[in-house]
């Protein structure tokens, strides 16, 4: 922090070299390297997304999905609306009431399938929480039960360290919030029934729709278990009590927006260019590893996450020693100098900044990142002593 001379702050230069891409978003985020809407295939815009070439590319998007997520055959992936909340929502109305349920919360997102569960499907389910900054201890759980979870808590930066505490022999299914987590951690595909993610976070594409993974049991689940429960058409995974097998490749419930899907098929395409999941999940460890020498070298920040192993290595939450409007200011000043953009913590969460460092986030952009920091902390001191002195 700068200290008072002579009674003058001690200001921090302003850095001169700024991050070449400064989107640190954690949601839509940055566009892969190289990315251009002029790269885009716009061969099938204005074409029905039913035509040969509109399900070709569909398929393509999933078939590329799947290869780069090294999802197995025994699970299927289809594109459907609404993002990652319609895709997960899609699951919960569809699947859950079967046999008793237990949801896992330890931030904003994971609260939000607790609601769902308590307020809307009125399934008095087992919750178990955790504070911001820590995980649940997940060791205890009845796997009698379907399990809801989110792998990746984007708003705290939480993470569960593996799926080793996933029961092989479990009857109840596994349902994982995936979104924050999909092309950044190695997913054990075995241990997870049900799976969603949207393609605005590491793949940096655009919001709208949702990816849906299911394995052998959700599908089993779906064809035994008719929920005693209104399904809106946009939920209906079935049909005369059988999988609606087209959904999973490419014949969506209804109209996508294939500009989002091109946009999807450049972004896998970039991830595979670059060697696969394996790189895109060594980029998004060096990002993270980069911001964290940063935080280790200011006084002034901090992890939200507690233990390091199971910190994200996408969704960075960064405790600051500063009030909620210091902070603010902080991220104007960043904003306005376009040094870095959204990297305020997310309004639920407890205030500080939240830096993406998920696969598209370039490494030297992360570390330009520790000047601008230090220079936007002093100033901000200096802008609130002003303050307080005019007052
Ligand atoms: C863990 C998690 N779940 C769900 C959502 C909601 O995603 P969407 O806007 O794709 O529906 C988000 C968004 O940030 C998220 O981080």
């Amino acid at each position: 922090m700068s200290k008072p001379i002579n009674g003058l702050l001690a200001r921090t230069a302003k850095p001169i070299a700024r991050p070449a891409r400064p989107s640190f978003s954690s949601g839509p985020c940055a566009k892969p390297p190289g990315w251009s809407a002029s790269l885009l295939d716009t061969r099938v815009l204005g074409r029905s997304h039913r035509s040969a070439l509109g399900k070709q590319r569909l398929a393509c998007c999933i078939a590329l999905m799947r290869d780069l997520l090294e999802v197995p055959d025994s699970h299927r992936i289809g594109i459907v609306p609404g993002s990652d909340t319609g895709a997960f929502e899609m699951a919960m109305w569809t699947m859950l009431g079967q046999r008793p349920v237990t949801t896992l919360a330890w931030e904003s997102f994971g609260e939000g399938w607790v609601t769902d569960a308590v307020k809307q499907l009125k399934l008095d389910p087992t919750v178990i929480r955790a504070g911001y900054g820590e995980l649940p201890n997940l060791d205890a759980l009845d796997w009698s039960n379907d399990v809801l979870f989110t792998w990746n808590g984007t708003t705290s930066g939480v993470r569960v360290p593996d799926g080793e505490w996933i029961a092989t022999d479990r009857e109840g299914l596994s349902f994982a919030d995936a979104t924050s987590a999909v092309f950044a951690y190695e997913l054990p595909w075995d241990r997870i029934d049900v799976a969603t993610f949207s393609w605005q976070k590491v793949l940096g594409g655009e919001g709208g729709h949702g990816v849906l993974i299911l394995g052998p049991r959700a599908v089993e689940r779906l064809e035994s278990y008719v929920p005693d429960r209104a399904l809106p058409k946009l939920f209906r995974l079935t049909s005369g009590g059988k999988l609606i097998h087209g959904i999973f490749s490419g014949e969506t419930i209804n109209t996508p927006s294939m500009l989002a899907v091109e946009d999807a098929i450049f972004a896998l395409e970039w991830g595979t260019a670059i060697g696969g999941l394996s790189a895109m999940i060594d980029r998004s460890r060096a990002n993270a590893a980069a911001l964290d020498r940063i935080v280790e070298q200011r006084d002034w920040l901090g992890h939200l996450a507690h233990d390091p192993a199971t910190r994200s290595t996408t969704s960075v939450c960064l405790t600051v020693d500063g009030d909620a409007d210091r902070i603010k200011l902080l991220t104007r000043l960043l904003e306005s100098e376009g040094a870095a953009y959204d990297v305020a913590s997310y309004r639920d969460a407890p205030p500080g900044l939240r830096i993406w460092c998920g696969a598209t986030v370039d490494t030297a952009d992360v570390e330009a990142l520790g000047p601008w920091l230090d220079w936007a902390w002093s100033e901000s001191a200096d802008q609130a002593l002003e303050r307080s002195n005019n007052q």
